[in-house]
């Protein structure tokens, strides 16, 4: 019997209509667009406007687009993994309440979060279980409502974020298509510089920390991205020279987008040309979870069966690391 891998075979997303453009944003706070542009390559973003939307709202919309693109009937999912910094509660995983409103009424549900490597690791997830035989149709969502968590007078985080969902389904492969290898990393030492103080075990909601603004995410922008930098290079080259793959062997790097100068850094260090590099961070920002699946629905018509994807994530936590892929289907 024929060895099997865990393939990609469907796509979906989802992205509110609200437009939070750069020259709108410098009428709230005090910046502007070619600060924004050359500092991020962030020219707009989407905001989930719609009164008691969470989360769960982006992700189901991604799910669906997704059953709906390939056809597939809920039923048969077995797994529902929502990759997310913002869940709908802290307590009561988002996944399980979107696997319901999904139809998905034969599988079971939960939540993963490692910051913006979420969507990462859950691939990592996905595929494991996959690879083992155990089930056959894995759901992984990467949603993030960062509007939820943004203070819009903080001009070093609200000019970033931006909200949105990404799905992708992972079933088995016989062909040898899909998850090839990864190299996950994580550091505890990244804690202090990339977080949300209050709301959760430690420092628990009163009315000083909402007046403190401590529910808000809070960065050291220059320290992450000098870890950024360095790190998302490192786990891309190395993933790269264990697979034996030259600049030439892949067709694709899947970046995470949290700025344009960590991804060209990434890049570069991979020796790959601009037009192999996938970026939609102008019109979307930083989606935390979504980026990479975001990625892939958007550019999911230029992949070709057996392409090679170098997938890459920096997060907060710290968290980061790199995923090696073959495409599996033409659209
Ligand atoms: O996805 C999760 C991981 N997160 C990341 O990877 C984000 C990593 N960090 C970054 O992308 C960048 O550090 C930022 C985009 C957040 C900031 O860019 P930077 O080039 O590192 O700017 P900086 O923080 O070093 O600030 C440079 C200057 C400062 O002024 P002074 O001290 O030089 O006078 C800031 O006060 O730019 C100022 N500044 C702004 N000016 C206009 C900071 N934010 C803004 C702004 N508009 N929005």
């Amino acid at each position: 019997m024929s060895k099997i891998t865990a393939a990609i075979t469907a796509v979906g997303a989802y992205l509110p209509d609200f437009v939070l453009s750069n020259k709108v944003l410098e009428t709230m706070v005090d910046t502007n667009d070619e600060w924004i542009t050359s500092r991020t390559g962030i020219k707009e973003r989407r905001i989930l406007k719609k009164e008691g939307a969470g989360t769960s709202y982006l992700a189901i919309k991604a799910a669906e687009n997704l059953l709906e693109r390939k056809q597939i009937d809920p039923k048969e999912i077995d797994l529902v993994i929502v990759a997310t910094a913002t869940p709908d509660l802290l307590v009561a995983s988002t996944a399980v309440y979107v696997a319901s409103e999904i139809g998905a009424t034969n599988a079971f549900a939960y939540d993963l979060q490692a910051a913006c490597s979420s969507f990462l690791y859950g691939m990592s997830t996905a595929s494991a279980y996959i690879e083992s035989g155990r089930y056959k149709k894995v759901l992984l969502i990467g949603a993030d409502k960062m509007s939820s968590i943004i203070d819009y007078t903080d001009r070093t985080t609200c000019i970033i974020f931006g909200d949105g969902a990404g799905a992708a389904l992972f079933e088995p492969n016989t062909e040898g298509l899909g998850f090839q290898d990864e190299y996950l990393r994580s550091d505890g030492a990244g804690r202090e510089f990339l977080k949300i103080e209050a709301g959760g075990s430690i420092l628990p909601p009163s009315v000083e920390t909402v007046e403190n603004g401590q529910h808000f995410v809070h960065q050291d922008g220059r320290t992450v991205f000098k870890f950024a930098v360095s790190n998302m290079a490192d786990v891309a080259e190395k993933i790269m020279q264990r697979n034996n793959l030259s600049h030439e062997d892949v067709a694709w790097l899947v970046p995470h987008q949290a700025n344009l100068r960590i991804i060209d850094a990434t890049a570069n260090r991979m020796n790959l040309p601009d037009e192999k590099v996938l970026k939609n961070i102008h019109r979307y920002g930083n989606t935390t979870s979504a980026t990479l699946p975001l990625l892939l629905s958007d550019f999911e018509s230029q992949f070709k069966k057996g392409d090679n994807l170098i997938f890459a994530a920096f997060g907060g936590g710290f968290t980061w690391g790199s995923v090696y892929l073959k495409w599996a289907y033409n659209s």
